[in-house]
């Protein structure tokens, strides 16, 4: 029996070593790399018809380039399309990621059991009849959406050259199995080897294919981060599984933008689009705490409403506590000293805690402002409006300092449905006819004024 072949690869990176290492030297990540079992692919799984084999590519001028038969294929989803930047784009693989139960497989069954295109959904993770009782739920009349249960690639392959599908979606990427890769389903060399068959697949039928991929407990879809940068688009669903709504967004895209966002409703008969946002807002109004202020941030491109808590009470032991989670407690004793001086606030004798909702933590400068909002308001015991937000650093002395790129910011919490964002009076706002407020403040003295 040939000796079974191992390698080991960086799960975070996807880089392939011969031997096992602490670190990788690629990415430089710590305890990232795995030993997988392997078995090369002397040939590969899709085979291209012979009718388009002889294809040879040649360089054209760009002017010459027909791009009219690459419309985009237009779901019966407008947060979709709007998200993907216009419909999906032939040829195009797109990646959609997010915690179990948070309804990845509801949404691309929605979405293919309305195209009016032939569609294949592959699932390695239900059996046909769950997925027909799932699709009575949602719509009951479709007529162009196959079903097929299936794990291994080639078998998967073999029914697409026979269907031939106009698109193609696959749930879930981790359950997917190669018979060239002996390593199991959901390892990193299996994932890359399926992720590789079927963007040869997609781009050599011009077939589009939609990927459903598992995320790990920090927030990252499963596998190698080179998936990621093999995929033309990577899409987020988020939403907390308690609450009924959930957030479609692109971390990543060839096509379009990755600043639009989708938002969704979780309902008996499936996802129901939210085209009014402010929906979210209104249903919480009846909670408004002290303690509480609403940041626009920005997390790498992406504009993000993080909600922001603080606690002020007076200190029980005789030195008082700071505790901050999910931000920089240096920069928490900052801005309670600039409070102090600038302000005038008796901060010295108070325990502050401070948390970051929803357990992200943030390094964006500009959340600042909510934060001291945020203490100001709990020290007081006033609530803030819930519709107003924040977006500005606080300098040393007090100054409120313009946050990067506010527009994007804006545009965010006015889509949201908030009506009122603080930003520093420093900020070029070239943003007209916006139906959010948008307050301009320099002082932390201005922000006292709000709130007190
Ligand atoms: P699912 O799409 O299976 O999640 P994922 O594929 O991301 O793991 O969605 C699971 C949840 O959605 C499940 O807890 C039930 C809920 N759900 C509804 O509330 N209404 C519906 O019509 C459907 C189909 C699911
Ligand atoms: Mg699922």
């Amino acid at each position: 029996m040939a000796k079974i072949k191992t390698t080991y690869f960086c799960q975070n990176c996807g880089n392939q070593f011969s031997k096992w290492q602490g670190q990788c030297t690629a990415c430089k990540e710590w305890n990232t790399i795995v030993e997988e079992v392997i078995q090369k692919p002397e040939k590969s799984n899709w085979k291209t018809p012979t009718n388009t084999s002889k294809r040879v590519s040649k360089p054209l001028l760009i002017n010459e380039i027909d791009v009219s038969q690459e419309a985009r294929i237009q779901t019966n989803d407008a947060e979709f399309n709007r998200v993907l930047g216009g419909g999906i784009v032939p040829g195009s693989l797109t990646l959609l990621g997010g915690e179990p139960g948070i309804g990845k497989s509801t949404l691309l069954l929605q979405i293919a059991l309305k195209l009016q295109h032939k569609t294949l959904y592959v699932s390695g993770e239900e059996s046909q009849k769950q997925i027909k009782m799932r699709a009575e739920r949602i719509n009951p009349n479709s007529s162009n959406c196959y079903i097929l249960t299936e794990t291994k690639t080639q078998n998967i392959f073999k029914q697409i050259e026979a269907l031939e599908p106009d698109i193609v979606v696959v749930d879930s990427i981790q359950t997917l199995h190669s018979d060239y890769i002996e390593s199991s389903s959901g390892s990193i060399s299996q994932i890359k080897e399926c992720t590789t068959e079927l963007i040869k697949f997609a781009k050599e039928t011009a077939t589009p294919v939609i990927l459903i991929g598992h995320i790990t407990k920090d927030g990252n879809i499963a596998g190698p981060k080179i998936l990621e940068h093999m995929v033309d688009t990577v899409l987020q669903f988020e939403g907390d599984r308690n609450h009924v709504f959930r957030i479609l967004r692109a971390n990543k895209n060839r096509f379009g933008s990755t600043n639009e966002l989708g938002i969704y409703e979780m309902q008996g008969s499936g996802l129901r689009e939210v085209s009014n946002p402010s929906e979210i807002l209104i249903s919480k109004k009846d909670e408004e705490l002290s303690g509480n202020a609403v940041a626009a941030t920005l997390e790498g491109m992406r504009p993000l409403m993080i909600e922001v808590q603080a606690l002020v009470s007076t200190a029980v032991y005789g030195t008082p506590q700071r505790s901050a989670t999910g931000f920089n407690a240096k920069r928490l004793n900052m801005l309670l000293a600039v409070l102090e001086k600038r302000a005038g606030f008796r901060l010295g004798a108070k325990d502050v805690f401070l948390n970051i909702t929803g357990g992200i933590t943030v390094d964006d400068p500009a959340i600042d402002l909510a934060v001291v909002a945020a203490i100001l308001s709990s020290n007081e015991d006033e609530a803030l409006q819930k519709d107003v937000c924040f977006a500005a650093e606080v300098g040393l002395s007090g100054e409120i300092r313009p946050a990067q790129r506010v527009e994007q910011r804006i545009l965010e919490a006015e889509k949201l449905g908030f009506s009122t964002i603080f930003v520093s009076k420093y900020n070029k706002i070239s943003l007209k006819n916006t139906a959010i407020k948008i307050q301009l403040i320099s002082k932390i003295e201005d922000l006292v004024e709000f709130i007190v």
